[in-house]
């Protein structure tokens, strides 16, 4: 163990005894054997890790052999107040947010729930746009879910589960309701849909600073936010309060995004910032929340999004899809590295 505290993982940057990624270690004769948990899915360095794990334990006098296995872990986020009851089952709430609509929060939100579950994660996305609900089309789903005793089952696609406003009331009749009832919605969405086990749940908010999003934040212990914003000063402004909403609340900002960053023209192959260029990286180091990445304007990805076929379900070696696992895994590196940092006490606050 004094070995491995020597050994850094290269996303989480801290050593892998503090972050509790050592398990089962035995020695007999000369052989070492042990598992490292990663604490996210498809470890991008997982590689890079075990060749320092075998060379640390390979300088211990009278080892000979290391017998390393590798089994992934997503930590559970235990954050926040004790008053918010955890979801049964759901290690991580992940809201995608912005201050401006139509800046690409549901885009956004769909591609980080398919990519997360091709890496391998378990994902569950919530559709809480009660009024303008729009991942039924993007996720290509739309049929009346089946209840299950009290619980509502959610429907499947790409791997993840999925419950909509847009299949309980199809069609282009709108609703028209009042704070409380929104309230209850959510409550409902979260707590009496059968998510069964997760390691995230991503939920897809409407555009602003309201109803939902405090009835969300106030009721459930959500891990973080991602705040998701095109370049342009307009949609930054309304990043900021998005950011600032968050920040008063005490709920965590994982991150910035910067979407409609820039288009690559397909006939000369120049770049053209459409909405202006760097905007989100500055307001994210204004704010000190990390930046998340940036994900190119691309007629592709709309249509992805109007036919119910998400980019990323091209695969992680897809270029068009990059952006978006990279996304994916900067945000699952920040989910994991909150949750084991965050301090003994308040794990024992919320278990009294
Ligand atoms: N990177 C992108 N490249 C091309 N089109 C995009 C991109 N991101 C989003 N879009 C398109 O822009 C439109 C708005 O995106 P989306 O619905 O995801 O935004 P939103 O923030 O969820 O909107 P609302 O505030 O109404 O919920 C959609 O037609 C979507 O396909
Ligand atoms: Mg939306």
């Amino acid at each position: 163990m004094e070995a491995l505290r020597k050994v850094r993982d290269p996303e989480l940057h801290k050593d892998l005894v503090s972050l509790n990624m050592v398990r089962n270690v035995a020695v007999k004769d000369s052989a070492v054997s042990l598992t490292v948990v990663l604490p996210i899915p498809s470890h991008p360095k997982r590689d890079e890790l075990e060749k320092a794990v075998r060379e640390e334990l390979g300088k211990l006098p009278g080892v000979n052999e290391v017998k390393l296995s590798f089994q992934t872990e997503v930590p559970a986020g235990r954050r926040g107040p004790a008053e918010k009851a955890p979801v049964t089952g759901v290690k991580n709430i992940i809201a995608v947010a912005s201050g401006k609509g139509g800046v690409g929060k549901t885009t956004v939100a769909v591609n980080l729930a398919v990519a997360l579950a091709s890496l391998g994660a378990r994902v569950g996305l919530m559709d809480a746009d009660v009024y303008g609900p729009n991942v039924p089309l993007m996720m290509g789903v739309n049929e009346m879910p089946r209840a299950k005793g009290e619980r509502i089952e959610p429907l499947n696609n790409y791997g993840v589960r999925v419950m909509s406003m847009g299949f309980l009331n199809p069609g282009d009749r709108p609703l028209i309701w009042r704070g409380p009832m929104l309230h209850s919605v959510i409550q409902q969405f979260i707590r009496n849909v059968e998510w069964g086990e997760l390691d995230y749940l991503v939920v897809d908010l409407p555009p602003g600073t309201g109803d939902v999003q405090l009835s969300l934040i106030q009721t459930v212990p959500i891990t973080g936010a991602v705040v998701v914003t095109t370049p342009s000063d307009v949609s930054l402004e309304d990043a900021r309060k998005a950011i600032e909403m968050f920040r008063q609340v005490k709920a965590d900002v994982l991150g910035l995004v910067e979407n409609m960053s820039y288009f690559i023209c397909p006939h000369c192959g120049g770049r053209v910032d459409v909405f202006s260029h760097g905007g989100g990286e500055r307001t994210a180091r204004a704010y000190g929340v990390p930046f998340l990445g940036h994900i190119p304007l691309d007629p592709d990805i709309r249509v992805g999004g109007d036919t119910g076929v998400p980019i990323v379900s091209k695969g992680a070696e897809s270029e068009q899809a990059r952006a978006f696992y990279e996304l994916a895994r900067a945000v699952a590196a920040r989910v994991s590295a909150l949750n084991l940092a965050q301090p003994p006490e308040q794990l024992i606050r919320i278990s009294e």
